[in-house]
């Protein structure tokens, strides 16, 4: 199996591709603007994934670099999941520098949970100190 190249060079994301599966295809961020993914991605700490240069899997981390950080946007392109893509992407996430010794890192998943359990993520502990502004028409034409 072809060996996915994991990158976190901002200059290589393929940002047509991922705003055709973000915004297009999935079901947490379908119609977002260009214009406001292409700020989200220049905000964040990106993560593709590539196969003979081309991009197949994302993630992005919005975090601070020092305390604290929330994963977002994970995919892997259909056709090639379930070969352990989004396993590597995930062990390059832990495994960098500016998001070692974090106080919180946090995700929302609706299924995933036993692959993001793998990399040390539980439910919430305190759920009830938790609070969120959440405005699913955020992205409504
Ligand atoms: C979820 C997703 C990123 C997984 O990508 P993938 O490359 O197919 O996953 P992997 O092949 O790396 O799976 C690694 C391990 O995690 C497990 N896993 C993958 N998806 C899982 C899920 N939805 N629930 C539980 N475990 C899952 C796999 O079984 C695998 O375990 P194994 O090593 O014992 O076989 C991919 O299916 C996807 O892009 N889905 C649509 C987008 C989406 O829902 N993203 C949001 C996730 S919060």
């Amino acid at each position: 199996m072809e060996a996915l190249v994991v990158s976190s060079d901002s200059r290589r994301l393929d940002v047509d591709a991922i705003h055709a599966f973000l915004g297009g295809e999935s079901p947490w961020a379908r119609g977002i603007p260009r214009a406001t993914l292409e700020r989200a991605l220049a905000n964040s700490l990106c993560f593709g994934g590539y196969l003979a240069g081309r991009q197949v899997a994302f993630a992005r981390v919005i975090t601070d670099r020092a305390t604290f950080a929330n994963l977002v946007d994970v995919f892997v392109l259909p056709g090639h999941r379930g070969r352990g893509y989004a396993a590597r992407l995930m062990e390059a996430i832990v495994a960098h520098p500016d998001l070692a010794g974090l106080r919180r890192f946090t995700l929302a998943t609706s299924s995933a949970h036993g692959l993001y359990a793998r990399y040390g993520f539980t439910a919430l502990n305190r759920p009830d100190l938790h609070m969120e502004r959440y405005d699913p028409h955020a992205y409504d034409a």
